[in-house]
């Protein structure tokens, strides 16, 4: 059965109908003094549960072991934990001493009440290595491919950085054409500004898929349109797995110029128009 956090509830029934696997109803409540609780009417006893929660924030980092804990108490035979979106994971070092790592120690914590996990496109995958129980990870890039226009020009797939070129480099094969290519990201830690080197490639007119793991406060992808712009570039569409779009960074996209923005349903939001979930099924 299928038990979803609060804030993945579409990712959830997506997931349902992918795996066919029925859809638990959970009931999230808070008390006033702002602890949450949560309530699993289904029966689970003997049955697998699948946790399906994107950890966002805190508080649905909370609710990922209270579900754990809930299924458990009810009998689940297995407990296996789906973390479309795993909130802090790119916190895989300590970057200044004096820091913990922060994925390692989410990590520990959702591995105490599972018995597996699964997690899709992570900042870095040696983060699964930080649980104590089997934990996996899918690429769900090559679904990007699906919302972008039949007749891109010329289309150019880039990523921001080096890192993310085997995204770009998987839009482009699900889109079936296009050149892949990759500019050069510098971030200074203590002001959180970016550098976007631009690299030799030829982009005047020609439309231009930018993709990433993750859109946050969207400085890369607004630097990287920016500099797309100034070189004379048609379209430009912007993919990401992982739209957490923090703060103003939809209005800095739209203010650099962007085309569209698409993401997937890891973290749901407007710009959500394609769903992991099936990827996710076939590992289940
Ligand atoms: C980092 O290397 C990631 O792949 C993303 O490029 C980064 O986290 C995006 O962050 P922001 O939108 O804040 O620039």
């Amino acid at each position: 059965m299928i038990i979803p956090g609060a804030a993945t509830q579409a990712f959830a029934a997506a997931l349902s109908a992918a795996a066919d696997e029925p859809l638990g109803r959970v009931e999230y409540e808070q008390f006033p003094d702002g602890e949450g609780v949560v309530r699993v009417p289904e029966r689970v006893a003997g049955e697998r549960a699948v946790v399906v929660a994107s950890t966002v924030d805190s508080d649905a980092h909370v609710q990922v072991l209270q579900l754990q804990d809930a299924v458990r108490e009810a009998g689940a035979s297995e407990v296996v934990t789906v973390l479309p979106y795993m909130g802090y994971a790119r916190q895989d070092e300590a970057f200044r001493a004096g820091e913990p790592v922060s994925s390692r120690a989410m990590a520990r914590a959702i591995s105490s009440g599972t018995d597996r996990v699964i997690t899709v496109n992570p900042h870095e995958p040696a983060v699964c290595d930080f649980f104590d129980v089997p934990a996996d990870y899918v690429d769900a890039a090559g679904v990007l491919a699906d919302p972008l226009p039949a007749d891109l020009s010329e289309p150019l797939f880039l990523s921001p950085d080096e890192g993310a070129i085997d995204l770009a480099r998987t839009v482009r094969d699900a889109y079936g054409a296009g050149e892949t290519d990759h500019f050069v990201k510098d971030r200074d830690y203590d002001t959180g500004e970016i550098a976007i080197s631009p690299n030799d490639a030829s982009v005047e007119g020609r439309d231009v898929v930018l993709t990433d793991d993750i859109i946050a406060t969207g400085s890369t992808m607004s630097e990287s349109i920016e500099v797309l712009n100034d070189r004379g570039t048609n379209r430009v569409f912007v993919t990401c797995v992982h739209p957490m779009l923090a703060s103003n960074a939809l209005t800095k996209l739209s203010a650099a110029g962007v085309d569209a923005v698409y993401g997937t349903d890891t973290l749901e939001r407007a710009v959500s128009e394609v769903s992991a979930a099936p990827v996710v099924a076939r590992e289940l």
